[in-house]
């Protein structure tokens, strides 16, 4: 079941007038909430979040964030699978074709799940291959909009040379992945490149840094040149579905000893366990 503008259905039935601006600019902005053991994780972040992508478009919240809530909960009720990615997305409507904003148009709002589907056991043990590329996206790579083409084609860089992500680079500095934030681990201490309009505001990425906080993990969040991407003793990527996974290689070269590492193995267990004591608590 999926939600559009308003009402709930199967996806099958749900349709989009072709002059909608998500179809024709690729107008809108959009969220990715995991769900596990149907609790909504970090929604009041994923809220926030998307609030900052809709000032960004300068494009009216449909909704107050209860109601959000409620919507979000309710599609998650007409699904099955206990965890879930929740997939949301606002468009700025349909109008004829024209740069510039059309006048009083309601937005188009739609929602769907899919179930989640967490880095396998293999992946944990093996980590993912990676590759870099220069990042040659716009300058406000922090509002989470639908309009993904240059993501798209750096994440099919790396599916193209039989890797799991790219490590994107700008003026000699890490920003982030095609489709997660990027961590490096650098004579133990964990390397993250600080939140500015270059990269997305990650919601797994700030789960980390408090994590590593708590468990006394040292975190520096400072630019992160070049040179210590490819020296690091261990990179990390981060995502709502892919939560904390180890990478491996960088362009076809071991990182470190080309196994997940030591603090790879904390983060994953102190975001496994911080995990579960919020569904305990929900
Ligand atoms: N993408 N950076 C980019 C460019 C992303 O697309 C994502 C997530 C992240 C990680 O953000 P978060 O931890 O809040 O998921 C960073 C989602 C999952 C997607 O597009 O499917």
């Amino acid at each position: 079941m999926i939600y559009l503008n308003g009402k709930f259905m199967p996806m099958e039935e749900a349709r989009i007038p072709v002059l909608d601006r998500g179809f024709i600019f690729g107008d809108g902005v959009y969220e990715v909430i995991p769900v596990y053991s149907r609790h909504l994780f970090r929604l009041e972040e994923h809220l926030s979040r998307l609030q900052h992508s809709l000032d960004g478009i300068r494009l009216d919240n449909p909704h107050s964030a209860r109601e959000w809530e409620e919507r979000i909960r309710r599609l998650v009720e007409l699904n099955e699978p206990e965890d879930q990615s929740v997939y949301l997305q606002i468009t700025r409507g349909v109008a004829k074709r024209d740069h510039a904003f059309p006048k009083s148009i309601e937005p188009t709002v739609f929602m769907m799940s899919s179930p989640l589907v967490t880095p396998s056991r293999e992946t944990l043990e093996k980590g993912v291959a990676t590759i870099s590329a220069a990042d040659n996206r716009w300058l406000r790579c922090d509002i989470k909009a639908t309009s993904l083409l240059p993501n798209v084609l750096l994440r099919q860089m790396a599916v193209d040379a039989g890797a799991a992500e790219t490590i994107l680079l700008r003026d000699g500095f890490l920003t982030e992945g095609a489709a997660s934030n990027i961590f490096a681990v650098k004579d133990g201490i964990l390397l993250a490149p600080p939140k500015d309009n270059l990269m997305l505001p990650g919601i797994t990425y700030d789960v980390v840094i408090e994590l590593a906080q708590s468990i006394g993990l040292p975190c520096e969040v400072r630019q992160v040149a070049e040179n210590e991407i490819f020296s690091a003793s261990e990179l990390l990527l981060t995502s709502s579905t892919k939560e904390v996974t180890p990478i491996t290689s960088l362009d076809g070269k071991p990182v470190g000893n080309g196994k997940p590492g030591p603090v790879f193995e904390k983060l994953h267990a102190a975001y496994q366990a911080f995990k579960h004591s919020v569904m305990r608590r929900a």
